[in-house]
C-alpha cells in the first residue's frame, strides 16, 4: 500500500520534470549507486543551515521520504563517480 503510493509519487514527479544525473564534480567523487540519501543530505539538506548545495523549495517533495533513495531519480554511473570527478580536475 505505502509502496504503491510512493511508486505513484515517483512516477508522477518523473513525468513532470526530468531529474539531472549526479554531476561529475569533486564533491561527488565518493558517490556510488550504494550512497544513501543520508549521505547526500549532508550537502543537500535544505532544512539544515550551511549545507553547500541545499535543495530548492521546488524540488519534488518525495525526497523527504526515508524509503526513497535519491539515486532512484538521480542517475549515478555504474562504478561511481570517482573516475569522472578525477578527469574533471587534473591531479
Ligand atoms: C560533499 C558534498 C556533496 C555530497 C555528499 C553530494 N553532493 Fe550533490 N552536489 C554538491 C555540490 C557542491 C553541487 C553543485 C551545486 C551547484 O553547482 O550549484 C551538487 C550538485 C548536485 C546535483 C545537481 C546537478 C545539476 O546539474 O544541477 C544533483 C542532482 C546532486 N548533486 C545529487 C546528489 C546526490 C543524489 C547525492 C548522493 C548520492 C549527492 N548529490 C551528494 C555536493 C554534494
Ligand atoms: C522523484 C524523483 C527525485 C528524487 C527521489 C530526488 N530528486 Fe532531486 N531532483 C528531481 C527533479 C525532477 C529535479 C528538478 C530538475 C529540474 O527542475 O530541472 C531535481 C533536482 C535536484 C537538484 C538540483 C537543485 C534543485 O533543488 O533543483 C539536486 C541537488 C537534487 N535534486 C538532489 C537530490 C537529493 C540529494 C535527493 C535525495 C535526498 C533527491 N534529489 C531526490 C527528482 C528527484
Amino acid at each position: 500500500m505505502a509502496g504503491g503510493v510512493i511508486a505513484t509519487l515517483i512516477v508522477l514527479s518523473l513525468v513532470s520534470r526530468k531529474p539531472k544525473p549526479v554531476l561529475a564534480i569533486p564533491e561527488h567523487a565518493t558517490v556510488t549507486i550504494e550512497t544513501t540519501r543520508v549521505d547526500c543530505l549532508v550537502c543537500h539538506d535544505p532544512t539544515v543551515e550551511g549545507t553547500v548545495a541545499p535543495l530548492k523549495p521546488v524540488h519534488p517533495h518525495v525526497w523527504k521520504k526515508e524509503q526513497v533513495a535519491c539515486t532512484t531519480c538521480h542517475v549515478v554511473p555504474e562504478g561511481g563517480l570517482a573516475q569522472a570527478a578525477g578527469k574533471n580536475r587534473e591531479r
